[in-house]
């Protein structure tokens, strides 16, 4: 074949139309099999070296790409399976996957008007839709961004630019600057943090409360220390609600302390900040909108395959200061608002059109579905923790705000912390090996505990009663051969 042929094949029309259908059927059986739980393996469980094999001697192998694809869905984390309760990785609805089919084949990159008309379109009436249920007023904007760690990075940066004393975009540093933070805010804050430059003292970590809120009582005291240290704040960040515990700030709190002292307040909602969209569960991040900026995650709670978040603005103008820059060949003029050049917001120059799955669910499922979604996570967590409560052997770390549930299996109260963490990570070790559920650990105050994020609608009663039978089961087996664990 000559490379014009070769090159024709690649973009054939009706190949396209041949796989695809045939596709969509593997897609829709291996949906069913995971639903209904015919199959019954959530993780694969194999060593990175195995994959890493397996992969190296696939590609010079011949085969079909069903064929492959086939594979590589078998070899993956089935996040679609009710028995997955891991990390905070959104259940995909299927009509996103299919719009993500038709974006990927478009590919507008978005980050200019031309580039992407349909897509910084639907990004405005996405975040619009967003800042409304946050709170704001019509003076708001926002952005979508590939993420939620390059979002409180660019939140961080507008942060900079409204509050720090000089231009430090033009300019460089000329005073040491500094963040106030919960110490269980997620690592991409103090990521971002140093990103900025603001090394390890312009983190400033403060102490949680037993429920694992910042204690807003001690901002005052760290603020002056901070003064006194030379440094001069300029945000403060509340998290809404936090990774390892799912826990909300009082963000009313934070924002009577943010107003007093002159602070930016950014919310890092990219978890938890989906509750907006719930009557139900809205009142945890009541003071949401008195934040200069939010982050919140679509590819978490609200359905959509990674990556897609919504960084919105209380003051939609000042965004547009963060990045003030020339690119002649995008733009004609830096300082111009402009809603539907994208790039002139944002860090991504391409960037994938990000809000058409949102706004897919949306239109097909109805503009309350995500209230419905959210409402059944936060449930399920509760009723979970209940069952959790219901068996002697079991401790709850606390009781859940959202869907993330901390737990431990204790066999008695006088088994040494150490013990304890060995006998819970080896029983996940298990579980996970097993490949019949997949759920996490985190350590909280020295103490690993189990962690279970329900992120299926789908997952029920009788899912958390089997998990909790199968955690005692592995329990018991790990005992029974090492007896000196007790
Ligand atoms: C509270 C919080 N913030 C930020 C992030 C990072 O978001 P992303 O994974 O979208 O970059 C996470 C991820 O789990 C998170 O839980």
């Amino acid at each position: 074949m000559t490379t014009n042929e070769r090159l024709s094949k690649v973009y054939d029309a009706e190949q396209f139309r041949f796989i695809g259908k045939e596709l969509i059927d593997v897609l829709a059986n291996h949906l069913n099999d995971l639903q209904h739980q015919k199959e019954k393996t959530v993780y694969p469980n194999n060593s990175p070296e195995e994959e890493l094999h397996f992969w190296q001697n696939d590609l010079e192998e011949k085969a079909n790409p069903i064929a492959t694809l086939t594979t590589l869905l078998n070899r993956s984390q089935q996040t679609q399976h009710p028995k997955y309760m891991g990390h905070q990785t959104a259940v995909p609805a299927p009509i996103s996957a299919l719009t993500s089919l038709v974006t990927n084949l478009i590919n507008n990159s978005t980050g200019v008007y031309e580039m992407g008309p349909a897509s910084n379109a639907m990004e405005r009436v996405i975040t619009d839709f967003t800042a409304k249920k946050v709170g704001y007023d019509i003076f708001s904007s926002g952005i979508m961004t590939s993420g939620g760690s390059l979002a409180n990075l660019t939140a961080l940066l507008a942060a900079r630019k409204d509050k720090a004393p000089n231009n430090v975009w033009e300019e460089g540093h000329n005073e040491k600057l500094a963040v106030l933070v919960s110490e269980e805010a997620h690592y991409c804050i103090e990521r971002a943090a140093k990103i900025i430059g603001l090394g390890d003292k312009g983190i400033i970590k403060v102490p949680v409360d037993s429920n694992f809120k910042i204690r807003t009582d001690l901002l005052p005291q760290y603020l002056e220390k901070a003064k006194a240290d030379g440094l001069h704040v300029f945000c403060v960040i509340g998290c809404a609600g936090s990774t390892a515990t799912g826990s909300y700030d009082n963000l009313n709190a934070l924002a009577e302390f943010s107003k007093a002292h002159n602070l930016w307040l950014h919310v890092d909602g990219a978890h938890g900040g989906a509750v907006v969209f719930s009557k139900k569960y809205k009142s945890l991040t009541r003071g949401m909108e008195k934040a200069d900026s939010v982050v919140i995650d679509f590819h978490k709670m609200l359905m959509t395959p990674v990556l897609s978040t919504a960084l919105l603005f209380k003051e939609g103008n000042k965004v547009y200061r963060t990045f003030a820059q020339r690119a002649q060949y995008l733009w004609d003029s830096p300082e111009t608002e402009e809603w539907y050049n994208s790039a002139k917001r944002t860090f991504e120059c391409s960037k994938p059109f990000l809000s058409a799955q949102v706004y897919l669910i949306l239109k097909t499922h109805g503009t309350d579905i995500f209230e419905k979604n959210v409402n059944q996570l936060y449930d399920s967590a509760k009723l979970m923790a209940q069952l959790v409560k219901n068996k002697p052997e079991f401790e709850l770390t606390h009781e859940p705000e959202s869907n993330i549930v901390n737990f431990r299996y204790v066999p008695h109260k006088k088994m040494s912390l150490n013990k304890l963490n060995i006998l819970n990570a080896d029983i996940r070790r298990r579980l996970v090996a097993s490949g019949s559920f997949y759920i996490v650990q985190t350590t909280i105050a020295d103490q690993l505990t189990l962690r279970c994020s329900v992120m299926n609608p789908l997952t029920s009663r009788k899912d958390f009663i089997e998990l909790l039978n199968e955690i005692e089961k592995q329990a018991v087996s790990i005992l029974d051969a090492a007896p000196m664990l007790i």
